[in-house]
């Protein structure tokens, strides 16, 4: 499905990023532990990975854990892996069924090795899907992502494999996590912050930014369509006068 796709009234991005914000917000207001929010976060990315697939986003990356939430207490850290591995396994079925592929952005090192075999798991399950590239951007940080990427560019060039004038935009495109994935179009953040918190840095350079007031559990289809209306109204012009 192409790019821009008129789905109604909907013009559909072709790649979106979310920052999903606000879950300790929802529980707190809610009289609820923080955690609850987190579980009710799930519900909120089935919606949310279900619809993009549908409207015919070409790549959906949630950032589902950032380099610097590695800070949070352990207790809430654990939990959150907890979700992630049970997130893994009981949404399998809708990921086949939607024919989306899973892939990880991140550094793996931190990663419990039961995480990493579930999420290695789940990424060969749905290596055959065909459909929309659902990246989950998981001990993400974006100046941690360019730190491997030039490490990456540096070893090669030690290695006699590359020349310094030959490192370029798409050298260094290509030495990024997700290399094949295309740069987002829309970078939606929740819970009404306005920050890109260490997400994407290089990727987001043209994205359009939707905020949306909503805390992450609470975000449903009607946002997505509210974002990609949004979207819809932005004149994109790269620079140039049109
Ligand atoms: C987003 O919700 C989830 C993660 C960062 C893992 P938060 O946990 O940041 O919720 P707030 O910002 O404290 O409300
Ligand atoms: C960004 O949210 C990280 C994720 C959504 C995973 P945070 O809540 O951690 O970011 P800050 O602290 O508001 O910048
Ligand atoms: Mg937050």
């Amino acid at each position: 499905m192409s790019a821009g796709r008129d789905a109604g009234d909907l013009v559909v991005p072709r790649s979106v990023a979310v920052i999903m914000d606000g879950n300790g917000r929802w529980a707190k207001r809610a009289g609820l532990e923080r955690i609850r929010g987190h579980e009710r976060g799930i519900d909120a990315v089935r919606t949310t990975v279900t619809e993009c697939a549908r409207l015919g986003v070409e790549a959906l990356t949630l950032y589902a854990f950032s380099e610097e939430n590695w800070q949070r207490p352990r207790r809430e850290i654990d939990l959150l892996f907890k979700l992630l591995q049970r997130f893994l396994i009981e949404e399998r079925p809708t990921l086949m069924q939607n024919r989306v592929r899973l892939v990880h952005a991140g550094r793996r090192d931190r990663l419990a090795p039961a995480v990493l075999a579930l999420l290695d798991e789940t990424i060969a399950v749905t290596a055959g899907n065909d459909g929309m590239v659902l990246c989950l951007a998981i001990s993400y940080g974006g100046r941690q992502e360019l730190v491997d990427a030039v490490r990456a560019l540096a070893r090669r060039v030690a290695a006699g494999e590359l020349r310094p004038d030959a490192i370029d935009e798409a050298a260094i495109h290509g030495a990024l996590y997700q290399p094949s994935l295309p740069d987002p179009d829309l970078l939606i953040r929740t819970a009404g912050e306005r920050r890109i918190s260490n997400f994407l840095l290089w990727q987001v350079s043209y994205a359009e930014i939707h905020v949306c007031d909503a805390c992450w559990p609470e975000f449903g289809a009607e946002h997505l369509r509210a974002a990609f209306r949004d979207y819809g109204n932005r004149v994109r012009k790269f620079g140039k006068v049109l």
